[in-house]
């Protein structure tokens, strides 16, 4: 028996994988190293700090107001036209989404 895995699923369970990694190991209290490790999951879309812009919206120096609502939207399913964060942001605690906005809205904008 052969067991295969279309690249889309491929995908969802690495991300899916990826959210319970820093669920698990992170906590309110957030130290640098599970900052760096919780944000560094995010570069891969949102580009090294989250200075790349494009498809994939920036986030470096956003306001963290603006980046936490979203990503509280995101998780409680209020944004329609989203194609991954809902599934992203649903991964982390409303605090760790909270640690998130302000680590990315102290970084300078491009
Ligand atoms: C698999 C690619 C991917 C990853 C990984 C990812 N994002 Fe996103 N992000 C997107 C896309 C695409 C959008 C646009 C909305 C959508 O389609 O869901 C977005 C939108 C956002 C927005 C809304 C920005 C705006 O201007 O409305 C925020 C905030 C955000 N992401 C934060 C994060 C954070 C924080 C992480 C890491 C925990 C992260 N993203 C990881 C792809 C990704």
């Amino acid at each position: 028996m052969t067991l295969s895995l279309r690249p889309a699923s491929a995908l969802s369970i690495a991300l899916l994988l990826g959210g319970l990694a820093t669920t698990v190991q992170a906590d309110s209290d957030l130290s640098r190293d599970q900052m760096a490790v919780m944000a560094g999951g995010c570069a891969s879309c949102h580009g090294t700090d989250g200075r790349l812009s494009g498809a994939v919206p920036a986030l470096a120096g956003r306001p963290a107001e603006l980046l936490e609502s979203r990503l509280l939207a995101f998780k409680r399913d209020e944004v329609e036209d989203t194609t991954v964060m809902d599934r992203i942001a649903k991964g982390f605690s409303d605090e760790e989404l909270s640690a998130l906005a302000e680590h990315f809205a102290t970084i300078d904008a491009p």
